[in-house]
């Protein structure tokens, strides 16, 4: 780690984990547009692996086939495309952006981030990524494992009902058909899997600030978490020499 990216106090990154359909992926995009930071969607890179294993057939409840898999893919994120919104995701140099974005690769995604190897090759990823800084990173764990040290930590939470309308509207504006009932399902299932698996559980970091958007905005969501930022960034000292960048 190099220690420009460091503070006295921690790393500049700003962590956002959640259960699905909480607004994270809106609301981090946006703190990182007006922070200036990069945006990383951690969860696309679980879906990728989820893609990876139906594209050659591999089940993704077999642990010994998905980590032989493993090593044969490589994911890429690239920031989004002009006029697009999410992050595009790229296996083995395939455009998988829009493929990996259905419920059902969100399911199949969660199979897989239950395996350590795959959490270890995502998270090493992602800890590179983060390593210059200047990072929102969404998810899980993002403030328990892979960004500990995390400047600003947020968890993003919202009643399941609300959480499956927002993802049907968001799913129906993107085209596709989608039964609301059979989300809620998922999305409490997904969860519950999510929350009680044994490793990297989704849970919310002791030092992450809780906010709960069933009766917020998006835009409400990052006015808050910008307030929080804003204050705790009076308290960042940079290393000697170093221009704050803050
Ligand atoms: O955020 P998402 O819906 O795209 O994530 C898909 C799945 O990936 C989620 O159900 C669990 C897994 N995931 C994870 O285990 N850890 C992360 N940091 C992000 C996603």
């Amino acid at each position: 780690m190099s220690k420009q990216t460091r503070s006295r106090t921690g790393l500049r990154v700003v962590t956002i984990d959640g259960p699905s359909g909480g607004g994270k992926s809106t609301v981090s995009r946006k703190v990182a547009a007006e922070l200036g930071y990069t945006y990383l969607d951690t969860g696309a890179m679980y879906r990728a692996v989820a893609f990876g294993c139906e594209q050659a057939g591999v089940d993704v409840e077999n642990e010994t086939a998905v980590v032989a898999l493993l090593d044969k893919l490589h994911i890429k994120l690239l920031p989004a495309a002009s006029g697009g919104d999410d992050v595009r995701v790229f296996l083995n140099g395939e455009d998988i952006s829009t493929a990996v974005r259905t419920p059902e690769m969100g399911m199949l995604a969660s199979k897989v981030s239950a395996f350590q190897p795959v959490r270890s090759k995502l998270t090493a990823m992602q800890q590179e990524m983060g390593e210059s800084g200047n990072l929102v990173a969404e998810g899980r764990d993002t403030g328990t494992i892979v960004f500990p040290d995390a400047l600003w930590k947020f968890y993003l939470d919202a009643a399941p009902e609300e959480r499956a309308r927002r993802r049907v509207e968001q799913l129906r504006q993107k085209g596709q058909q989608v039964d609301e009932g059979a989300l809620l399902a998922q999305i409490i299932k997904r969860d519950q899997d999510d929350r009680e698996r044994t490793i990297a559980p989704l849970t919310k970091a002791e030092d992450a600030v809780l906010i709960d958007s069933s009766r917020l905005s998006a835009d409400e969501v990052v006015a808050r978490m910008l307030k929080v930022i804003r204050k705790q960034k009076k308290r960042y000292h940079p290393p000697p020499g170093m221009i704050p960048l803050l």
